[in-house]
């Protein structure tokens, strides 16, 4: 079974054929991240645009050589409601024209299966942790479209955290990336920055956690104009988020008495967040899987992969609803 998976939440533009679930006969990714890059953050309106415009030509190479697929899939939620439209509008159309079956896949569900795609070893049931630009979850999964969510993102998500907090130091955009090269350099144990680990609940808050970074460099003025400074900050702001992450999957994963961990969503790509994941899991004999770094940030690939699951269980929607904020359900 190929299937055609379409990804347009937010600022990439991706289409992807995953051949029986298993063998990804592509992937491509067009990022914006350079148009948005100027506003330090993504405008809607330059997105929507973008996607209308690549869409096309981004199936087509995903397509090459075959010139059909039997069913699609397409992300209709959560996400940015324009960019949305477009997947949804183009996937209406082609699964119409081919008359091959359609399905809507929820992001945040494809970005926890997305260790699945690469690693033979991942299984069910598992504990997810999706760590991205909108949100954070804790998600317990029994089996596809069986998920006991946890907790959730009450402020700012942890993707969100490291943007503003790379915005608030002045080192560009998108922050993940800058912080996570920036941290190696620097002492992670040079400022105590708080950890917010909302004891008694599985939710998370990084908003104070950003605003600890604001009055620490209110403070430091001159921290800024120092690059082993700033290392130093950026080192010791990742390891607050980083440690609660780390530590808040881990006690649900016992709690659960659940021995598998699966990290997905951009922040997942986070080189400390790996590190520290793997020395946890195997301290407390949890297995923790990854995606690949092509695979943790929005990709259409992880869309193909939950949308073949959906089709093989026999579901179908000849029109899908877009919701900018939909949240992870049963199915
Ligand atoms: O999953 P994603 O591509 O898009 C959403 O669904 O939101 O996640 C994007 C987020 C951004 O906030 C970006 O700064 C963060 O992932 N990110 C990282 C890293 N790479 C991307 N955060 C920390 N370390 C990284 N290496
Ligand atoms: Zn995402």
């Amino acid at each position: 079974m190929r299937i055609l998976g379409i990804e347009t939440s937010c600022d990439e533009t991706s289409a992807a054929v995953l051949i029986d679930g298993k063998k990804l006969h592509s992937n491509i990714i067009f990022s914006q991240v350079k148009e948005h890059r100027p506003f330090k953050g993504v405008v809607p309106e330059i997105a929507s645009r973008r996607h209308v415009e690549e869409i096309n030509s981004i199936i087509e190479k995903a397509m090459k050589p075959l010139t059909q697929v039997d069913g699609i899939a397409v992300t209709h939620g959560p996400g940015l409601v324009g960019s949305l439209l477009v997947g949804k509008m183009t996937a209406e159309a082609l699964a119409w024209a081919w008359n091959v079956p359609l399905v809507g896949v929820n992001h945040l569900e494809s970005h926890l299966f997305s260790p699945f795609l690469e690693d033979p070893r991942c299984s069910l049931p598992f504990v997810g942790l999706i760590a991205s630009g909108g949100h954070t979850h804790i998600v317990v999964v029994d089996d596809f479209g069986k998920y006991r969510v946890l907790g959730g993102t009450r402020d700012d998500s942890a993707g969100e955290s490291f943007d503003k907090v790379a915005a608030l130091l002045g080192i560009g955009y998108p922050g993940g990336p800058e912080i996570d090269c920036r941290s190696e350099k620097g002492d992670f144990n040079a400022i105590k920055f708080p950890r917010p680990y909302l004891e008694g609940t599985w939710d998370f808050s990084f908003s104070g956690l950003k605003t600890a970074v604001l009055y620490y460099v209110r403070k430091n003025p001159n921290d800024l104009k120092n690059k082993q400074r700033v290392n130093d900050i950026c080192a010791s702001f990742q390891a607050s988020v980083v440690e609660v992450l780390v530590k808040k999957t881990i006690k649900a994963a016992k709690q659960y008495e659940i021995k598998r961990i699966c990290v997905g969503g951009g922040v997942s790509a986070n080189r400390s967040l790996r590190k520290s994941f793997e020395m946890a899991g195997k301290l407390n004999k949890i297995k923790v899987h990854f995606p690949s770094l092509r695979l943790s940030t929005d990709n259409a690939a992880m869309v193909a992969f939950l949308g073949t699951e959906k089709i093989k269980r026999g579901h179908r929607a000849s029109q899908l609803e877009v919701n900018p904020s939909l949240e992870i359900a049963n199915w």
